[in-house]
């Protein structure tokens, strides 16, 4: 399994969901937060020196999914939300070692 983070801006929510709807996940975690990357919070590309760092709303959407899932989603996230701008977001990808369904006791795969 792979845990997907989505940092992206937060008007991302829909199309982030209607991809993962179309590959048939519906669990997600999605928080709201504030972030910066390279820039430091400014929002043009080469205006990143003597700025102090500038947090800028974000949201992420943290999902976790199975291995073979994992690169067309990407791939597709990429593509899906990429504008060409500074500020589009990152994901970061993990491996997951296990899940629980705390109401069952279940374990693994199965659960997503
Ligand atoms: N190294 C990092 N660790 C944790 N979160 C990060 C990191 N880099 C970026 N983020 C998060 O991702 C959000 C979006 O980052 P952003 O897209 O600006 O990255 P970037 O590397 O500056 O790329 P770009 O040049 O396209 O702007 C940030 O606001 C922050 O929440
Ligand atoms: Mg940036």
């Amino acid at each position: 399994m792979k845990r997907l983070d989505v940092i992206t801006r937060p008007e991302n929510l829909d199309k982030v969901k209607r991809i993962l709807a179309k590959h048939e996940y519906s669990g997600m975690t999605v928080t709201t937060a504030m972030g910066a990357g390279h820039q430091k919070g400014s929002l043009k590309e080469f205006e990143i020196l003597n700025v102090d760092l500038n947090l800028l709303p974000k949201i992420n959407i943290m999902i976790v999914v199975l291995d073979e899932d994992s690169e067309d989603i990407i791939c597709e996230l990429q593509q899906g939300l990429t504008t060409g701008s500074v500020g589009d977001g990152k994901i970061f990808v993990s491996d997951v070692i296990d899940a629980i369904r705390i109401r069952t006791g279940e374990r693994g795969e199965k659960l997503l």
